[in-house]
């Protein structure tokens, strides 16, 4: 198949909705990551999706709406619900509702539940305001690999397998959006994102985190999520994380690079002049800025040919939650506090 890829102008947008109406795949822009869309409620379109990302069928697909009244019919809009979308849509949050028979299974994989967003980027929404239909959408990788921030990312990953990619330039988040449980009395962070739990609990009064966010599933624990069980966002290289204050990090990582062979170094902006003529790349000056770019510079890593990654981190908390749980699992939770 011959892959496309167009700037997402008027034109492409209708050409992409046409595509979804027929049943076809698309990869499109949103304010986090690439996403690779299809009719959330066809079937076939949906199975499409699982074998151009060759994803595992139990891990589960979020379903996009352009607006929060496109839910009617889908899932069981909770009280709660209607509070966190008034607050946080269109936008980086994802909820999960009681789903309703019209959602098919392979969708949900399936769960009794929904995943439901609406994204805020403008491409995003022209596109599902066009096709009027729920659009089931991972991120556009092939599963294991990072997820695409840009068009770019998703040609290297889907090149063949699918027939249109609109671009949209770089995604702004950078990391894909926050999955906040609401089958349960109490909202769950499932996944962080840009939409903090004290984003959550700002709005819904309480919020509480997955433990499985900062640290690997034990032998026997049932993932909240299937996607946590699932070998994630993974680069070629080993991965070192190291955090605490700058100085201390700063000898760490200088530490460890000179003990390896064929290390990369990652580190904050502000700091990248005291590394000398060692390799080192930036990673942002804010939680937010290391968000924005980390995926890319994964990507990057892998063409370095580079053996040892190591990379400077944030406090888990804030903001820095969802960058921190991305470079965890890169680092398959090879984290160093100095
Ligand atoms: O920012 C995003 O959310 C991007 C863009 C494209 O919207 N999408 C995205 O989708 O990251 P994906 O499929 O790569 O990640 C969805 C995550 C997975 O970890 C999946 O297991 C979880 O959400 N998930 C989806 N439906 C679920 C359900 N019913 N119950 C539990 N977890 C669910
Ligand atoms: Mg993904």
């Amino acid at each position: 198949m011959n892959t496309l890829c167009l700037p997402a102008d008027e034109a492409a947008v209708r050409q992409a909705a046409e595509l979804f109406r027929q049943g076809q795949v698309v990869a499109f822009p949103t304010e986090t990551v690439y996403g690779l869309g299809a009719n959330a409620l066809d079937e076939q379109a949906v199975r499409a999706i699982f074998a151009a990302k060759e994803r595992p069928a139990d891990n589960p697909l979020i379903v996009h709406v352009a607006h929060s009244e496109q839910l009617e019919g889908l899932c069981e809009v909770t009280g709660t619900a209607r509070k966190l979308m008034a607050a946080y849509w269109p936008g980086p949050m994802t909820m999960l509702l009681r789903k309703t028979n019209a959602v098919p299974d392979v969708t949900t994989a399936g769960l009794p539940s929904v995943a439901v967003r609406c994204p805020r980027h403008p491409v995003a929404l022209a596109l599902l305001d066009a096709c009027g239909l729920p659009i089931a959408a991972p991120s556009a990788n092939r599963s294991g690999r990072p997820s695409p921030t840009t068009a770019r990312h998703v040609y290297e990953d889907m090149q063949g397998r699918i027939p249109l990619i609109l671009d949209g330039g770089a995604c702004q988040v950078g990391v894909e959006s926050t999955v906040v449980d609401l089958t349960g009395p109490i909202p769950c962070v499932l996944r962080p994102g840009a939409v903090t739990p004290e984003d959550i609990a700002a709005v819904a009064g309480q919020c509480t985190v997955a433990p499985s966010v900062m640290r690997p599933l034990k032998e026997g624990e049932t993932a909240p999520s299937p996607g946590m069980k699932h070998r994630h966002y993974a680069p070629k290289a080993k991965m070192t994380v190291v955090v605490g204050g700058d100085d201390a990090v700063v000898s760490e990582l200088i530490r460890r690079y000179d003990a390896a062979e064929n290390a990369v170094i990652l580190a904050h902006d502000s700091l990248l002049s005291r590394f000398g003529s060692r390799r080192v790349y930036p990673l942002g000056d804010t939680p937010l800025a290391t968000a924005h770019c980390l995926f890319q510079r994964l990507r990057e890593m892998d063409e370095t040919g580079c053996s040892l990654i190591l990379a400077q981190g944030w406090e888990a908390v804030g903001e820095g939650l969802a960058v921190m749980n991305r470079m965890a699992r890169a680092a398959a939770f090879d984290i160093v506090q100095v």
